[in-house]
């Protein structure tokens, strides 16, 4: 099984980097190059293993791709309703995205598709999407009672509908808002906070218009979306790693290039600022409906805080990291109102306060949350990464900043979002990071 070694007390990065592109933003660029007339061209999409699976999905639902190495993925769409059956399972891998997104679309196709993924994929909840599909007229499945995958799907005339999601979650939002597409009338989301709007933003990219207040959005299907030129700026969620790193070693001052910095993203940079963090967020650009940034970050002294309520949605995929920092930070820090973290890739509550305590980290699992209370010294350890990308690389920034060394098991698992993170990290500390296995 791959490990990392990490050899802790390093000090500050210096210099430039860029983060892949982001994860969220390159699949719904995918789908709906998939769903549109023509040729869709999109430079910057984030070439790891989740992405790769909502690809191989839509070549396997009769989509012609090219993706080589280094240049523009490009699409040639086969319009909304130029799908074909599937011959095949779609393997979703570890990708919520992939499989609730995929959902969506494929209520609204006139065929049968089964959808599956890896072992943790396969405990993650569907009911949620489930729901409302069937309300708007799909035929859907899935095991233990229609709430774990695999599901098979058969799609076909769907009806608008007005869905309150129970929990704010974008893919869930993400799922309705797609079948709209295919639907006889309007379909308007309502959620309880406002989670990422990437998709609303995407569909106006791609000419399908929707109309949006706070926390509601409806798609009015316009039956067609017009291929594209898509630019995707890089992953927040993959600069995160970096900001905290930054924070929390001494001496550093490190600008990360053209990070996305859409509002219900950054969440953490909010957190990180208030605990005392000096990050700035510098020239502002636009690119596809979303904006992006140079972020600069340096050392800094950080004072624990509470947080919860809406602004979890913002951050919700930051928590792993934003805890590695509260770790670090003095006094206390409270994490409420993110049940939602417990189904996640791994139960990240469970994960965070089991294996920051093996660093030393005294941590208060709750049952939507966690306290964490700051360390002057944190110890480094062996960790387990439960398979979980986010706890990955989280540990092994923790790991960075704690003395002797840390071992980090089971971290192929970080391919999924961000190809590269250990070669940036090597580049950034020499001699600070051996992989094995
Ligand atoms: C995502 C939405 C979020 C997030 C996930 C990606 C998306 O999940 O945690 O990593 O791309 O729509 P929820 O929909 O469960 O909030």
């Amino acid at each position: 099984m791959e490990q990392l070694k990490i050899r802790g007390r390093a000090r500050g990065p210096h210099g430039t980097l860029t983060v892949p592109g982001d994860k969220s933003i390159s699949h719904r660029a995918i789908i709906l190059g998939a769903l549109a007339e023509g040729f869709t061209e999109i430079s910057g999409w984030l070439r790891a293993e989740d992405c790769q699976r909502t690809l191989e999905a839509i070549r396997t639902l009769g989509v012609e791709v090219e993706g080589r190495k280094g240049e523009p993925l490009r699409i040639y769409g086969k319009g909304l309703h130029g799908l074909r059956e599937p011959a095949d399972v779609l393997d979703c891998g570890n990708s919520g995205t992939t499989i609730r997104l995929l959902a969506g679309v494929l209520a609204g196709q006139p065929f049968l598709s089964v959808l599956t993924g890896d072992v943790s994929l396969r405990r993650r909840p569907m009911d949620r999407i489930v729901v409302p599909l069937r309300q708007m007229g799909a035929a859907i499945w899935g095991r233990v009672q229609d709430t774990l995958p695999p599901l098979a799907v058969r799609g076909g005339a769907l009806r608008g509908i007005t869905y309150r999601t129970p929990v704010p979650s974008a893919q869930v939002k993400s799922a309705v808002l797609l079948a709209g597409l295919f639907a006889d009338d309007p379909t308007t989301v309502i959620e309880p906070a406002a989670s990422r709007d990437h998709t609303e933003r995407m569909f106006e990219a791609y000419g399908q218009r929707v109309e949006r207040s706070e926390l509601a959005v409806t798609v009015v299907p316009s039956g067609t979306l017009q291929a594209k030129r898509v630019s995707v700026p890089g992953d927040f969620s993959s600069a995160a790693f970096f900001l905290v790193a930054g924070l929390i070693l001494p001496d550093s001052d490190l600008t990360l290039e053209g990070v996305g910095v859409n509002p219900t993203r950054t969440g953490l940079l909010d957190v990180l600022q208030a605990m005392g963090g000096d990050v700035q967020v510098l020239s502002v650009d636009e690119s596809a409906g979303e904006p992006r940034a140079r972020l600069r970050v340096r050392s800094s002294y950080l004072k624990g805080i509470n947080i919860g309520g809406d602004l979890i949605p913002r951050l919700i995929d930051e928590i792993p990291v934003l805890a590695v920092a509260a770790a670090c930070a003095e006094g206390k820090t409270a994490i409420r109102d993110a049940a939602e973290l417990r189904v996640k890739e791994s139960d990240r509550i469970r994960a965070i306060a089991t294996e920051l305590s093996r660093m030393g980290v005294r941590t208060e699992e709750l049952k939507d949350g966690l306290i964490i209370h700051g360390v002057h010294g944190l110890r480094g350890a062996c960790c387990q990464s439960l398979g979980d990308h986010r706890v990955a690389m989280a540990l092994t920034v923790a790991g960075l900043r704690a003395g002797g060394e840390t071992t980090v098991i089971d971290t192929a698992c970080i391919s999924t979002s961000f190809p590269g993170f250990v070669e940036i990290l090597q580049s950034l500390f020499p001699d600070s990071l051996e992989r094995n296995g």
